[in-house]
């Protein structure tokens, strides 16, 4: 007897979306039934009636601040996994800006033994950059990527000197991902505007010039060292063309949900809530990252989910810490976007799972095939849904999306062909594994 079969729901497959029956076997998917048949319920332990629902590959989110270790009062692997898999996010990939930062190999070991335990999610990690410590990164196994942050942000990692720069694209030949905002601009407007008090002078302090000069500058060192760059979190249209132009240069990129859904014209009701790095932009930012996510410029959107406490996202401007949540909402957002015609489910799979899985060689991941980690999400398409703070997962307890109406919501998830989320529930505890990078 087969473990599960999901049975009935439109899949959305690698060569397009049709009706099927998935059929999951040890924690991979076994089979897919051909057009016009069906697998027989009597066979399996367990079968999911998906008729009327989506099913999708489980959504990779390469870009997540889960706090662990120094800053479990906003989030920890518990409270941070069980938001991604109410979102149908079944692996993480986790920042390096924790406390103490995920420099070093004894961190970065320390850091896997806290969350294997705990993570009930597929997780990988990153290492951060400092301005001495390649060799150790150098040996480390197994690891996303290095992070280099360009600009200063949550945290104290960042590299943005010539020299210790050219150093590092030069000597690592592993992937290497950048924030990209130019620390100079920023700490010159931050003393032009020293005396501003309003979370919209967050724009003009970290402005599109200061994103655009970064990103260039990554550009060039990718170029100079023959380096495959991937840029974090784009949120301007100027960006986009500067990736679109290096793309045959091996150049990649993410996009945020927030940049791709929230503009500075959202900051009114915001406040410090919409304070991230980088910033809110306009609205032409949002149509045309939507677009780059259409056309393939954009590799694939990751949340950048950055949880701080609602007190300490209280405080004024200049106190208020950088970040908001997203694990939870990316789906729903792009699901969204498919009811209003923006993506196709397929570009959805693609954007969310196949797109990241491809960029990290993240093996048996990323798409619905025989053969891959049975990681499934099923969704409903059919009925808009209020995004409420009292259905947030995560530790911090509030998300910049509440009162967004949205079609597209993740009803089933499945983790290594178990189910875990079920209509706002989390029927069976499992440990989500340590990815392996190719
Ligand atoms: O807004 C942000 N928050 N941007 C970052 O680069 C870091 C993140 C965080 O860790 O809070
Ligand atoms: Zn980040």
């Amino acid at each position: 007897m087969s473990d599960l079969l999901i049975h009935g729901g439109t899949v959305v497959l690698p060569d397009g979306e049709r009706v099927a029956d998935v059929a999951v076997e040890g924690g991979k998917i076994h089979a897919i039934s051909a057009p016009g048949q069906t697998f027989s319920p009597g066979a399996f332990s367990r079968a999911v009636d998906a008729a009327g629902l989506v099913v999708l590959p489980g959504a990779i989110d390469a870009h997540v601040h889960f706090r662990v270790p120094g800053g479990e009062h906003k989030e920890d692997w518990d409270t941070g996994s069980m938001a991604a898999l109410a979102g149908g996010v079944t692996t993480v990939l986790d920042m390096p800006n924790t406390d103490p930062p995920t420099t070093t190999l004894a961190a970065l070991e320390d850091k896997r033994a806290r969350i294997a335990p705990r993570a009930r999610v597929n997780w990988g990690l990153y290492m951060g950059a400092t301005k001495d410590n390649l060799a150790e990164v150098k040996q480390a196994r197994n690891i996303a990527g290095l992070k280099i942050y360009m600009g200063s942000s949550t945290g104290g990692l960042l590299v943005y000197e010539d020299g210790p720069l050219a150093s590092i694209f030069g000597g690592y030949s592993g992937r290497i991902c950048v924030h990209a905002e130019d620390e100079q601009i920023i700490r010159d407007n931050s003393l032009k505007f020293s005396g501003a008090t309003d979370v919209t002078v967050h724009g003009r302090i970290r402005t599109v010039t200061s994103a655009k000069r970064a990103t260039e500058r990554a550009i060039a060192l990718a170029r100079r060292f023959a380096r495959p760059v991937h840029i974090c979190h784009m949120s301007t249209a100027e960006e986009l063309e500067l990736v679109r132009a290096a793309r045959h240069d091996g150049i990649t990129c993410e996009v945020t949900p927030h940049h791709l859904v929230l503009n500075e014209d959202g900051l009114a009701d915001l406040g410090t809530l919409g304070k991230m790095n980088p910033p809110l932009r306009g609205k032409h930012d949002n149509e045309a990252l939507w677009g780059g996510l259409a056309d393939g410029v954009i590799d694939f959107v990751a949340t950048d989910h950055a949880p701080h406490t609602l007190k300490e996202k209280m405080g004024g401007y200049w106190e208020a810490p950088s970040g908001v949540p997203g694990v939870q909402h990316m789906l729903p957002l792009l699901l969204n976007g498919v009811h209003y015609g923006r993506l196709t489910l397929t570009q959805v799979a693609q954007v969310t799972a196949t797109g990241p899985a491809e960029r990290f060689g993240i093996q048996n991941k990323g798409r619905i095939a025989p053969g891959h980690d049975a990681d499934l999400v099923l969704a409903a398409m059919g009925d808009a849904r209020l995004v409420r703070v009292k259905d947030v997962v995560s530790k911090c307890g509030w998300t910049p999306y509440e009162g967004m109406d949205l079609y597209g919501w993740p009803e089933v998830t499945v983790l290594g062909g178990q189910v875990v989320y079920e209509r706002g529930r989390f029927p069976k505890v499992t440990r989500g594994r340590e990815v392996m990078f190719g």
